[in-house]
């Protein structure tokens, strides 16, 4: 099924258009959790896939990292677990209790993660996804995670005002979690979304974002998943590139955040992330140049 076009308030469910991108990194998230040396562990991914029954996602976390997936770079998400899944455990071990997931789609964290009574988590993504989220965990038989709080938008819109009425308290320190979400955003709708993190944050919050340093080199990465997914590609025409909104014209949220007073910690881009754990396959070789468009860092903003 080719992808529809993305458009101004476009929406989806957990098999279609973006919607359907959480449902890939849930397959990246199975290979990783499978793994003898895995980085992370999500018990819940072939949770969501078996849910979601759709054979194309399943057919790519069959096919691991080796020849034949599509998503050459595979472990790179693995490796992006990690950074995402450390930060969160330093952030409530440092005594933050509010943690808002902006674009959570089928992030386990607030299940899986064994995190400290009186942690409440916000998982903001559109109405459909949340709710195959939910229902897929509740036919599982898996409790809802005390404290965990589902906040159904859509992040071109105000979700602010939803995300105060789910309960938010803007006087409480905050972790941020921005994973696997930019690229889906038009330039504006980016920046906007950072001057509300800053506007919502009291002293002590802390951010994590995967964000972009360089243009994203989309024929590039077109290119390397046809040369990996050669002997039959289990996603069809279904093309993740298709759907990012190529504004090449975005504010840096680091720059943004350090001028906003915050203190910023880069990790590098994906290959660089993956060294720092020891991996050393994390994308392919004749990816890494590609890959180097992708920046993760941390950012807090002191007492
Ligand atoms: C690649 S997935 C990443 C999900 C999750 N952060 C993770 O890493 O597993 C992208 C997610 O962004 C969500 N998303 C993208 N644009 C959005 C928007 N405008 N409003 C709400 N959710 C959005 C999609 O629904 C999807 O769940």
């Amino acid at each position: 099924m080719p992808n529809s076009t993305r458009s101004d308030g476009d929406t989806w469910t957990i098999t279609t258009s973006v919607g359907f991108t959480a449902l890939l990194v849930a397959a990246a998230r199975a290979v990783e959790t499978e793994r003898p040396d895995a980085l992370a562990q999500d018990p819940y991914a072939r949770v969501f896939l078996e849910a979601a029954g759709d054979p194309r996602a399943v057919a790519l976390a069959d096919a691991g990292n080796g020849a034949g997936n599509p998503m050459a770079a595979t472990r790179h998400l693995g490796v992006r677990t990690r950074y995402f899944d450390d930060f969160t455990r330093d952030a409530v071990a440092a005594g933050i209790q509010q943690v808002v997931i902006l674009a959570a789609g089928l992030d386990s964290r607030a299940h899986r993660l064994d995190l400290p009574t009186g942690t409440i988590v916000y998982e903001l993504d559109q109405p459909e996804v949340l709710t195959f989220k939910q229902e897929a965990l509740a036919t599982h038989g898996t409790t809802p995670a005390a404290g965990l709080r589902h906040v159904p938008v859509d992040l071109r819109n105000d979700w602010p005002a939803a995300l105060r009425s789910a309960g938010f308290d803007g006087a409480m320190p905050t972790a941020w979690l921005v994973e696997g979400l930019l690229p889906y955003l038009p330039a504006a709708a980016q920046s906007l979304l950072f001057e509300r993190i800053v506007a919502l944050s009291a002293p002590g919050s802390r951010v994590a974002v995967e964000g972009q340093v360089g243009p994203l080199d989309l024929d590039g990465f077109r290119a390397i998943t046809e040369k990996y997914s050669r002997e039959g590609n289990p996603l069809g025409d279904f093309d993740v590139t298709a759907l990012f909104v190529a504004d090449e014209d975005r504010a840096d949220p680091a720059e943004f955040l350090v001028a906003q007073g915050w203190t910023v910690t880069r990790a590098g881009n994906p290959v660089e992330l993956g060294r720092s754990y020891g991996v050393r396959d994390t994308v392919p070789a004749d990816a890494e140049l590609l890959s180097g468009a992708i920046g993760y860092f941390t950012a807090a903003l002191h007492d």
